[in-house]
């Protein structure tokens, strides 16, 4: 509702601003507050006051203009003047419990898209294949997939492209590995980690395996059936790890959206080709290179992006290059979003500049690099093992699932075996990616276990929890969350500070959709948790005075379970019936 008032706000101050009764240039921060006296409204804002000097009127003045010029909204139903020229609004909560009842009796919770719907491309997990995944693709991989199951709950029209990387020069070492000792590296693939580290072993001892590795690498790149033949085997591999990665994480990627590097091979030399024929390209020491002027190194020269080296050998962005042009003209998105590591920010504005000049892409597709910071262990270093080593994703999975298993059984020691692990499950995978999808996108954070599995906070713990208790409520009644009848009706400040937070579950999937930020979602649902157990607590629902009361607290509860069941979804986590 704060939000919602200071949009009306903005609104009135960009009418004033062209009717000139404001100066142009000024951008406040409207401040709205919650009133201690609710006879007084339900909400105040100081801006009248704030703004009165540069507008050369009176508080008051400035107030009663503001109040003209701000639009009409369903949600507000009075504004008034008060004091030295504070405005005031009363929230309508006849309005506001309509709207809820219209988000009850809709199965997409009367959320709607802002906008037209789009064709919207995922760039996401896209790991190199040539070794295990490891614990830097979790973000990739957890905070795309939940932007695409909000985008889709929007109704936008979602692609999944798992760009992994398939190609490259650290295949010519594993094909002759995978050659000269079949049997012995047929085990070692379980652990690719172990196998890359035997091929890169038998590279460095030997002069003689490392030519041969390069010669696999030419002989791979020009097509032949041998060599292609050992790559699939060993890539086959490498993505049934990733799936089995996927799955353990449910996370909703299928062999199906495996779109990876090898996949544009054919379209490279067509490409550069084409930068040449718009007369973008320029040779420099016998690479081929695009020179951006909007980009300059620390000398203050144009940066290029490389396309071809001077070996002829194509590059990373080349791919990248083929891709936005496929996402274009064959897939017709409107809209790419590229979940990848912030330390790759260049690479993408120089790469999506590169596509709009040559024309690989439609005039209104939107390219947005959604990048991320890094996953620190609780030292604050870089994620390592105890020896130093990458922390593989499966061991970190397993090591917090069998933490979530003692903290469960602890708290309820009568629950069977087979019910425990299953919640065990859900709580140690929910606190992985919980703990990751709550935090800035951008911000580097610290993995810490304790902090994740703790039932307090803004944790998976917490919420899945909070989800429980609103189930608990409809058990112990011995009715489906669907089976209340009756009306909603907003009494106590306690509904309402509930009901007006359960009203913008619409607003903030907008948000999440719009800046691919899930965290928006969680500190969300995080809020609403809350204000569900202050509610609980000062109003009775099965000991409600009279049984109209009562039903309007059930329809409350049953809206609170259902936006948290279904955010809780939406990021791609398990909500538990008990736990
Ligand atoms: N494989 C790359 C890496 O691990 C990420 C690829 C991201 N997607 C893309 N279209 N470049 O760094």
């Amino acid at each position: 509702m704060k939000d919602s008032i200071r949009h009306l706000i903005q609104q009135a101050l960009d009418r004033l601003t062209a009717d000139g009764v404001l100066p142009a240039g000024l951008s406040p921060t409207i401040q709205v507050e919650n009133t201690k006296d609710k006879s007084h409204g339900d909400f105040a804002s100081n801006i009248a006051m704030m703004l009165a000097k540069p507008a050369g009127l009176k508080p008051r003045e400035l107030a009663e203009k503001l109040i003209a010029a701000l639009p009409q909204d369903a949600q507000v139903s009075k504004v008034e003047i008060a004091g030295p020229g504070f405005l005031n609004f009363f929230q309508n909560t006849a309005a506001l419990a309509e709207r809820l009842e219209a988000a009850l009796a809709d199965s997409q919770l009367a959320v709607r898209k802002v906008g037209a719907a789009q064709r919207v491309v995922i760039d996401l997990s896209s790991p190199n294949l040539a070794k295990e995944m490891h614990v830097g693709h979790l973000r990739s991989t957890i905070i795309g997939d939940a932007v695409a199951r909000v985008l889709a709950f929007l109704g936008d029209d979602v692609i999944r492209q798992n760009h992994v990387g398939d190609w490259g020069t650290q295949f010519g070492m594993l094909l002759a590995y995978l050659e000269e000792q079949p049997a012995a590296a047929e085990s070692e693939l379980a652990d690719l980690e172990q196998f890359y580290r035997a091929a890169k072993k038998r590279f460095d001892e030997s002069a003689e395996f490392a030519d041969r590795a390069r010669e696999l690498v030419v002989r791979l790149q020009a097509g032949d059936a041998e060599c292609l033949r050992l790559w699939q085997r060993f890539n086959d591999v490498s993505l049934s790890h990733c799936q089995a990665v996927y799955d353990r994480l449910g996370v909703s990627l299928s062999p199906a959206d495996v779109k990876g590097e090898s996949a544009y091979n054919a379209e490279l030399p067509g490409i550069v080709e084409a930068l040449r024929a718009k007369g973008l390209l320029t040779e420099d020491d016998g690479a081929q290179c695009v020179f951006l002027d909007e980009f300059k190194n620390a000398e203050g020269n144009p940066l290029p992006v490389i396309v071809q080296k001077a070996g002829g050998g194509y590059l990373y962005a080349t791919t990248d290059l083929a891709a936005m042009r496929y996402r274009s003209q064959v897939l017709h998105a409107d809209r790419v979003l590229y979940f990848v590591d912030q330390r790759q920010a260049l690479h993408f504005q120089m790469a999506f500049e590169v596509a709009r000049r040559a024309g690989f892409v439609h005039d209104g597709m939107q390219l947005e690099h959604m990048g991320f910071g890094t996953m620190n262990g609780a030292d604050g270093r870089p994620f390592k093992t105890r020896d130093g080593g990458t922390v593989k994703l499966i061991d970190l999975l397993d090591e917090a699932e069998q933490r979530a298993y003692s903290l469960v059984k602890e708290k309820n020691p009568e629950l069977d075996e087979s019910e425990l692990r299953q919640i065990a499950r859900a709580v140690g995978i929910s606190a992985v990616k919980y703990a990751d999808l709550s935090k800035h996108r951008t911000s580097d954070y610290r993995f810490n276990f304790e902090l994740m599995l703790s039932f307090e906070g803004n944790t998976a713990p917490y919420l899945l929890y909070a989800y429980t208790r609103v189930a608990s409520v409809f058990r112990k009644l011995g009715k489906g969350i669907d089976e209340i009848a009756g009306h909603i009706r907003l009494e106590a400040e306690q509904e309402l500070a509930l009901a007006a937070r359960l009203a913008q579950f619409g607003e903030v999937l907008n948000n999440v959709a719009a800046k691919g930020e899930p965290h928006q979602l969680c500190s969300y649902l995080y809020d609403l948790a809350g204000l569900f157990s202050i509610f609980y607590e000062h109003c009775p629902i099965l000991g409600a005075d009279e049984p109209e009361q009562k039903d309007s607290r059930l329809r409350l509860a049953a809206l609170t379970g259902k936006t948290l069941k279904q955010g809780l979804e939406l990021l791609g986590l398990e909500p538990l019936e008990r736990m």
